[in-house]
């Protein structure tokens, strides 16, 4: 396989000001600790990957969470700093910060940081939907941070979660348009999955809540691609919409087309070559076995596993499948060595779910709405 020309570097900032009640991700409360440790763990992580994979120009970094909009600039600048001292960056890379909406009076100067791309949690312009996720911030205070983010000059996204509880198609129609017309160039739509372990699965067990069901949330899908189209914002992705290429998120891009990338900090998971073998690392989920980890061994991975051509090609095939471009087929069963299964292919291309054009195979509007049921069928 040829390297991989993108470069990427995901950093996991795993501290919230408080959990929200749906959220599974590797997340901790903030109140009362000190970032220090692990501040300075992250960048011995990142200094402990440049010694084994060596300097490569970094193209994306996202600085994700958790909500590493908690994070003052100071940090940021030196996080950033960490990247460009060890592996240096391509010529204009996208640096994106996943920001909470409260945090916005922080935005201009994290920017000055070095951040050029700001990626919001909004979740819901409706004040009663925001408080049922838990969310502290409200519709007006998600308007005055996305037009913050806005000034700042750097690129800016939003995210919304929807198939919420009870969510009529019209008031959520309403709102997507709302959404698209404020200053943003791309927005992340997620249909809310109720999470095993969450505080919203125990709610649901309990029968405290009604997500809608899949008939409910299919029209809810068909309606956000409706109105994004209509707005000028088509989906390149499953989930992702952009107003035009260059607005696309590049580091998901990276992810979904196979590039390289190491994970930093606590629960992060990386893909990169070691001794030209396509490896996954995960980092250790808690903050102090992490730490702890990066200062033993120098990098902070629980695990690091060499994958196989079926495991590449079975994530070449999910990922590939979600993009508007679409899945390069005979690339993917060069690298199985083996074809794709060709029955399911056929079924699924007369029941209207997919489509081979000039060699790729693409999803339909209707067939996105089983992804990952196609994929695994596929892979056979
Ligand atoms: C890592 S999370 C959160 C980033 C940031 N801390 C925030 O809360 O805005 C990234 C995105 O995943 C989405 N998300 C998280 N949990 C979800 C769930 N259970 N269902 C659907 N979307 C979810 C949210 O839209 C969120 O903005
Ligand atoms: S949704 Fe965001 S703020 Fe809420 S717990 Fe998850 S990462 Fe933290």
């Amino acid at each position: 396989m040829t390297v991989p020309a993108r470069f990427g570097v995901y950093l996991h900032w795993p501290y919230c000001a408080r959990i929200c009640p749906y959220c599974d991700f590797n997340v901790y409360r903030a109140r009362g600790r000190d970032p220090e440790p692990l501040l300075a763990a992250i960048i011995a992580d990142i200094e402990g990957h440049a010694q084994r994979l060596g300097r490569r120009p970094v193209d994306t970094l996202f600085l994700g969470g958790g909500t590493p909009s908690l994070l003052e600039a100071a940090h940021i600048d030196r996080l950033i700093g960490a990247v460009e001292r060890y592996f240096g960056f391509a010529a204009a890379p996208e640096i994106t910060l996943e920001s909470n909406p409260e945090d916005h009076a922080r935005f201009a100067s994290q920017v000055r940081a070095g951040v050029n791309r700001l990626s919001l949690g909004v979740q819901a312009f409706d004040d009663a939907a925001l408080k049922r996720l838990g969310r502290a911030h409200d519709a007006a205070l998600a308007r005055d941070a996305v037009r913050a983010a806005a000034d700042t000059g750097a690129r800016a996204s939003l995210d919304l979660i929807y198939a919420r509880e009870g969510q009529a198609p019209e008031a959520w129609a309403r709102e997507l348009r709302e959404a698209l017309a404020l200053p943003v160039e791309h927005v992340s739509l997620y249909q809310l999955t109720i999470e095993e372990g969450t505080a919203f699965a125990r709610a649901v067990a309990r029968q405290k809540l009604f997500p809608p069901d899949s008939d409910r949330a299919a029209t809810l899908y068909e309606i956000t691609q409706a109105v994004c189209d209509a707005a000028g914002f088509p989906a390149y992705e499953i989930s992702n919409h952009a107003k035009d290429a260059p607005a696309r998120s590049r580091h998901n891009e990276l992810y979904w087309t196979g590039g390289d990338w190491i994970g930093v900090g606590p629960g992060a998971h990386g893909r990169i070559a070691l001794d030209g073998v396509r490896t996954a690392t995960k980092a250790f989920d808690g903050p102090e076995a992490y730490a702890a980890t990066v200062r033993a061994h120098g990098v902070g991975w629980e695990t690091n596993e060499a994958l196989d051509a079926d495991v590449i090609a079975d994530e070449a095939i999910l990922m590939g499948l979600r993009l508007d471009t679409g899945l390069d087929r005979a690339a993917v069963e060069a690298l199985r060595g083996r074809a794709l299964d060709a029955a399911a292919m056929a079924d699924f291309v007369r029941e209207g779910l997919l489509r081979e054009d000039a060699g790729r195979l693409r999803l339909t509007a209707k067939g996105r709405l089983l992804a990952d049921h196609i994929a695994a069928r596929l892979a056979g």
